[in-house]
């Protein structure tokens, strides 16, 4: 099978790369409005970028109507977010979480998800979450325009938080205590259970 890009249409491209690029980390990234109203959502169009300065980026696209999402109105109000990393055990909070709710309305309060402020940016993080960067916004790379493009949000992290829980013992993240998910296509995930090594030349 062959697939040429530059004639299919945005909704089969998207359907085609989230059913190959996989599998794909999740960011949960907690914002806040102009308002204060604080808002929570995961996004799999997730990455690490570099180090130096440390960076990190994620992708909410536009909705189908060409809108931008809650995501993106907050970070173009106030630019700052946390992401947090979701573990099995918050998987079911995190697909609530992705609820298209109306603006100023918070997924924390709305499906009872435990927040604890921030160190140093305004949008709260996820408590449970065994990970979470706060950021601050670096860029916004608009690639495309209207349905399905991109606000390519690139984070600086100013501060992390590991839970103890999950450190092994040569201080570093054990990632079997992490129990980090990814996505899949459609509605399918993955666990990072079955996990093998091999040395680098
Ligand atoms: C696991 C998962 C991954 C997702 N990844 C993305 C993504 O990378 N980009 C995106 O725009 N939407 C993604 N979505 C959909 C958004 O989470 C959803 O549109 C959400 O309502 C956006 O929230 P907001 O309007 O509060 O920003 C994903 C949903 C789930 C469940």
């Amino acid at each position: 099978m062959r697939l040429d890009f530059t004639t299919l249409p945005p909704r089969d491209a998207y359907s085609w790369m989230v059913t190959t690029i996989l599998p794909r980390p999740i960011a949960w990234v907690s914002t806040i409005s102009a308002g204060g109203k604080t808002n929570l959502a995961p996004f799999s169009f997730f990455q690490g970028v570099c180090a130096n300065p440390p960076t990190l980026m994620f992708v909410p696209v536009n909705t189908r109507d060409g809108a931008k999402k809650d995501t993106t109105r907050n970070i173009e109000a106030v630019p700052e977010f946390v992401v947090n990393l979701v573990p099995f055990a918050l998987g079911e909070q995190m697909n609530a979480s992705a609820a298209m709710l109306p603006h100023g309305e918070s997924e924390f309060e709305k499906f009872g998800i435990a927040s604890k402020p921030s160190e140093r940016v305004r949008p709260p993080r996820v408590a449970a979450a065994p990970v979470a960067f706060e950021c601050t916004l670096d860029r916004i790379v608009l690639i495309g325009e209207g349905p399905l493009a991109a606000n390519v949000m690139f984070g600086r992290i100013l501060v992390a938080h590991v839970s103890d829980d999950v450190m092994g013992p040569d201080g570093r993240p054990d990632p079997a205590k992490l129990d980090l998910i990814g996505r899949l296509g459609g509605d399918a995930y993955v666990r990072t259970r079955d996990i093998f090594e091999m040395e680098r030349p």
